[in-house]
């Protein structure tokens, strides 16, 4: 059964695996509705797999709010948590607060933000404000302008210091990213609240990607997702063939329309 509270999502930690995905619209959100999945992202990746954006930077609140919108619409079972994009938590305690704030008021359930340390003050101020709050370590796409791309993060003692002040400031999980799966282990097992982990290895309570990598719709599959399906190519198909059919005259065919009687 899907996961609809984070008391449950807490509990699983240590018993059952923990699955999420990325979803950003209503349809998408209403076939995940129908599934066992347990959480629903709507991440800030939506910038590129949706809008077309450069980066994750470029993401407003209106952004993910729109998404959100359209994910709570579809009323799924799982647990719904929205990104916090660029420059929504950054400058002040009451900007994080106020901004997610936004973001419960719309139908997230919690909201993630990125970072570790830096941001743990911010986290728990949301946290006395009654908002639950993922945590965001190892790879954090929002500064890979500082970090020099997309990479590796290596530094195991940063990281777990960063997971233990997450915990401490009241996150109830953590996502880990881009991180040897040895040290996303470490990770796993020096703290009391679930890892979700994407390009992270298998020793983590949870595993997260995003639904284009998943379905095969992204324009570039990272080596760390598996893509089940390959759409991209079924729905090129599907529209040549359409094409096609109506080039040829095949489309549309008795069955799809109608004439009037006695015509
Ligand atoms: O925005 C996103 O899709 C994410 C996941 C990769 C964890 O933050
Ligand atoms: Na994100």
């Amino acid at each position: 059964m899907a996961i609809k509270s984070i008391k449950d999502f807490m509990k699983k930690k240590g018993k059952d695996k923990i699955v999420m995905l990325t979803a950003y619209d209503y349809t998408t959100a209403r076939i995940i509705s129908k599934t066992n999945l347990d959480g629903i992202l709507v991440g800030d990746s939506l910038g590129m797999v949706m809008l077309g954006y450069k980066s994750t930077l470029q993401v407003s609140m209106n952004d993910i709010i729109s998404h959100l919108d359209s994910v709570v619409r579809a009323n799924p079972p799982q647990l719904i948590v929205a990104d916090m994009p660029f420059m929504s938590y950054e400058y002040s305690k009451k900007d994080a607060i106020l901004n997610a704030g936004k973001l419960l008021k719309h139908g997230a359930d919690a909201i993630k933000l990125e970072g570790g340390i830096e941001v743990a003050s911010k986290v728990s101020s949301m946290i006395s404000a009654g908002i639950p709050v993922m945590g965001h370590i190892g790879l954090t796409p929002q500064r890979y302008l500082e970090i020099g791309g997309y990479k590796i993060i290596k530094d195991e003692e940063k990281l777990i210091k960063d997971a233990k002040a997450l915990e401490e400031a009241g996150a109830f999980s953590i996502v880990i990213e881009n991180v040897y799966a040895d040290i996303a282990k470490k990770i796993t097992e020096t703290i009391n609240i679930p890892t979700i982990c994407i390009g992270a290895g298998p020793y983590c309570d949870g595993q997260i990607l995003v639904i284009h990598d998943l379905l095969g719709l992204g324009e570039f599959i990272p080596y760390f997702a598996k893509p089940y399906l390959n759409l991209k190519e079924e729905i090129e198909k599907t529209i040549n063939q359409f094409s096609e059919d109506v080039k040829k005259g095949k489309f549309p065919s008795k069955e799809n329309y109608r004439l009037r009687e006695n015509s």
